[in-house]
């Protein structure tokens, strides 16, 4: 069969909106809510592998020649891959803060060309695919024209895998540049809510492909800069992620010493 990129944009969007149905349903339900640690301060509830499940059986039913990357239950990757985060927020989502989605990213040849991001409790679908622009539950969406550090707002994450002190060095950085702080405790989100200018940046030291490849796409394709996610080895062992509204992307590239790639 022919490849689509626009086929696989259509059934991802679906299938991001039955994944989130289901995190909501089980959010909602707050007596069954167990949830234990993979690690310090990381998350695990029934629902992650719940929900990768059925994200990776609808997408392989519809691509079954794609192969399928999970942050949950792993997978292979090919010249077609699809990368998932069944749940990106789960500490929100375990602790009972509405705020977290599904991410689900298409690679082709090395590429990221597609990005789905749905946050069921506000019912947000993010979808952008390479050339075709970054929208919000169907309305275009485009990065912030914020030039200023001093006049921005930057989100920055730490997973607990990253050293302490590689975090408040930035932190530190970011704060004397006179930038505004949040960190909502969804990578995702927070590269998705720099695609719709509702903050100026992103940064975290370390991400997994499944946290930020669908979130790198959309800032991208809203007009915004991005760090080099998939170089080396990015695909499977992760990278340090930047992603900036263009007015201040050179000088928060130079301030953290994190390369951008140029302008689309
Ligand atoms: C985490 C969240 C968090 C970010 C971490 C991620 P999870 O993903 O996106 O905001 O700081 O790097 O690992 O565990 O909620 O899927
Ligand atoms: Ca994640
Ligand atoms: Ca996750």
């Amino acid at each position: 069969m022919e490849f689509s990129l626009q086929h696989r944009l259509m059934i991802a969007c679906a299938v991001a909106r039955d994944a989130g149905a289901l995190q909501k349903r089980r959010f909602l339900d707050r007596e069954t809510m167990i949830y234990k640690f993979k690690g310090p301060q990381d998350y695990l509830t029934a629902t992650d592998g719940e929900v990768e499940k059925l994200v990776r059986t609808r997408l392989l039913e519809a691509f079954p020649e794609d192969t399928f990357l999970g942050e949950e239950d792993g997978g292979q990757v090919s010249d077609c891959t699809w990368v998932v985060d069944p749940i990106d927020g789960t500490s929100n989502f375990a602790r009972g803060i509405p705020y977290f989605c599904v991410s689900i990213a298409f690679v082709l040849r090395g590429k990221a060309v597609l990005g789905v991001i749905y946050q069921p409790m506000s019912d947000e679908l993010y979808s952008a695919a390479t050339g075709q622009g970054a929208t919000l539950n169907g309305e275009p969406i485009k990065t912030s024209n914020t030039t200023q550090l001093d006049k921005s707002l930057i989100e920055v994450g730490r997973a607990s895998r990253q050293p302490q002190e590689a975090y408040l060095g930035m932190l530190d950085k970011v704060m004397r540049s006179g930038a505004g702080i949040r960190g909502a405790g969804s990578g995702a989100l927070a590269i998705a809510n720099v695609a719709t200018g509702r903050v100026d940046a992103c940064f975290e030291n370390h991400m997994y492909a499944w946290d930020c490849l669908a979130g790198l796409v959309l800032v991208e394709e809203a007009g915004g800069r991005v760090s080099d996610f998939l170089a080396g080895d990015g695909l499977l062992k992760g990278n340090q992620i930047l992603a900036a509204a263009p007015g201040m992307a050179d000088e928060i590239s130079s301030l953290l010493g994190v390369p951008l790639l140029p302008a689309k």
